[in-house]
C-alpha cells in the first residue's frame, strides 16, 4: 500500500503546551482516519540543552533555537506556536509570509491591534489558521453545540453562565512569572482563562454585544523569579467578573479567577434556553447534564449523558462506549480537525478571526472595568 503524504510540523515553544501539542501531533493520525500523516520535524526553544532534552522526550526529529529559520524551512508545512503571548504575532505573521499553515495558542495576541495584523497576514497569504481553543472539542461541549443547533433547549437562549477558577497564585511569595507581566502576557486571568469561556460562549451562544466588567489585582508585588529578595510589580489582573448581553438577547455572566483556593482548573458552564438547559463541569468532562422541559412532568429533572457513545462527536475515534477520555484528548481532537483542514485546504474554527473577536471582548471588559461603564462591541 502506498504510504500517505506527510506534513512536517515546526513547533515553537516546548514546555506545558509544547508537551500537550507534541502528544496531539503524534496521536491524531494514529486515532483518526486522516488523509495525511504528520512528521514531528522540528522543535524550537531558546536554550539548546532544554530543546534537545524536549526533542528526545517528545520524539522530534530536529531541534532549533531560531524560530525564524523554522518558519522559513521548506520541510515545514505547519507552524505550531506554543510560546508566551508576546511572540505569537511576530511568529505567525512571518509563518504566513512563508505560506505555512498556522496553529497558534490562545490568546491570539497581546491586544486587538496585533490580532488584526495577524488576521490580515493569514488572509493575504490564504493559509489555514486556527487558534487553539481546545475546549471546543471536548465531546460533551461539541455535543452541547449540536444539541443547541438542533433546538434541544429551545429556539431562544436566556442565560450563559461560565466560571473558570484556579488557585495557583494565591500565595504572595509565588514569583512574578511571565503570566503576571503585561508586557509578555497582555492580560492576566482575562487572556489566560476568561478567553476560553468567552470562546465557548461565542461558540455555543453567539456574538457578544455589550459588557460590564470588574477586575482586581489582589497581590500587587511579587518576588522576581531570578532574585527572590527583590519585588517586582504585578501588571495584570488576578481576577475578572463580568456581565453582558449577546446579540441574540441572551445574558452573559462570567467569572475568571486565579484566586479561588481549592479550585485547580475548574470550568463550569450552564446554558438556559426556552425549552431546557445544559450544564457542564470540566472535572467531570465526559458528562453533559441536560434538562428537557418537554419530558413528562413527573419525570422532569437533569439527566446526565455519558458522552462516550459512537454517536457522540469524536468518541468513535477513541474507545468502546464508557471508556472515558481526558485533557490530552481535547488537543488530539482539535489537531485531527486542523490536519484534515490543512490537507484539504479548508477553513477550520476557531480561526484567527475568532481570536480577534475574542481579543475585542477582552479589551471591552478591560475598558469597562477601568471606566466603570458599560462598553458596546462593534
Ligand atoms: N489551550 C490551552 O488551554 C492553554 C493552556 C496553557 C497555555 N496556553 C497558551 O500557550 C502558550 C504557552 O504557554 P505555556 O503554559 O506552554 O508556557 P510555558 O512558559 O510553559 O512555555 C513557553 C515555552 O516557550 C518558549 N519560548 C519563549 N520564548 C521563545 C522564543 N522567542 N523562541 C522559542 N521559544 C520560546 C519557552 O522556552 C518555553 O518552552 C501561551 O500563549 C498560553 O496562553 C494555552
Amino acid at each position: 500500500m502506498a504510504s500517505k503524504k506527510s506534513l512536517g510540523v515546526g513547533m515553537i515553544g516546548h514546555n506545558f503546551m509544547g508537551k500537550a501539542h507534541s502528544n496531539a501531533w503524534r496521536q491524531a493520525p494514529r486515532f483518526f482516519d486522516l488523509p495525511v500523516d504528520i512528521r514531528l520535524d522540528t522543535i524550537c526553544g531558546r536554550s539548546p540543552a532544554s530543546v534537545a532534552k524536549a526533542a528526545t522526550q517528545f520524539g522530534w526529529q530536529n531541534t532549533s533555537t531560531d524560530w525564524r529559520s523554522v518558519v522559513a524551512d521548506p520541510a515545514i508545512d505547519i507552524v505550531d506556536i506554543c510560546t508566551p503571548n508576546d511572540s505569537h504575532a511576530e511568529i505567525a505573521i512571518a509563518a504566513a509570509a512563508h505560506g505555512k499553515a498556522i496553529l497558534c495558542e490562545k490568546p491570539l495576541a497581546l491586544n486587538v491591534e496585533q490580532a488584526r495584523q495577524m488576521v490580515a497576514a493569514v488572509k493575504k497569504a490564504r493559509v489555514v489558521n486556527m487558534v487553539c481553543h481546545n475546549y471546543r472539542r471536548i465531546p460533551a461541549i461539541a455535543l452541547a453545540k449540536r444539541m443547541i443547533d438542533d433546538g434541544a433547549i429551545g429556539n431562544r437562549i436566556y442565560h450563559y453562565r461560565a466560571r473558570y477558577a484556579q488557585d495557583w497564585i494565591t500565595d504572595p511569595t509565588f514569583p512574578l512569572v511571565w503570566r503576571l507581566q503585561s508586557k509578555i502576557s497582555g492580560t492576566g486571568a482575562q487572556g489566560d482563562i476568561d478567553a476560553h469561556i468567552i470562546d465557548l460562549g461565542r461558540y455555543l451562544v453567539g456574538e457578544i454585544k455589550e459588557v460590564c466588567g470588574l477586575m482586581e489585582t489582589f497581590i500587587r508585588e511579587r518576588p522576581l523569579p531570578g532574585d527572590p529578595k527583590k519585588l517586582g510589580k504585578v501588571t495584570v489582573d488576578d481576577a475578572v467578573s463580568w456581565i453582558g448581553r449577546f446579540k441574540n438577547g441572551a445574558l452573559a455572566n462570567l467569572e475568571a479567577t486565579r484566586f479561588a483556593l481549592g479550585r485547580k482548573n475548574h470550568i463550569t458552564i450552564e446554558i438556559n434556553g426556552s425549552k431546557g438547559s445544559l450544564a457542564f463541569n470540566f472535572e467531570d468532562m465526559n458528562r453533559l447534564e441536560y434538562y428537557n422541559n418537554d419530558d413528562p412532568a413527573a419525570r422532569r429533572g437533569f439527566r446526565s449523558i455519558l458522552v462516550t457513545e459512537p454517536v457522540h462527536p469524536y468518541t468513535g475515534a477513541w474507545w468502546p462506549p464508557g471508556h472515558i477520555i481526558g485533557y490530552e484528548h481535547t488537543f488530539v481532537n482539535t489537531f485531527a480537525d486542523f490536519i484534515q483542514a490543512v490537507a484539504t485546504n479548508k477553513s477550520i474554527h476557531p480561526t484567527f478571526e475568532d481570536g480577534l473577536q475574542n481579543e475585542k471582548v477582552l479589551a471591552a471588559i478591560n475598558q469597562s472595568a477601568k471606566s466603570r461603564q458599560w462598553v458596546k462591541l462593534n
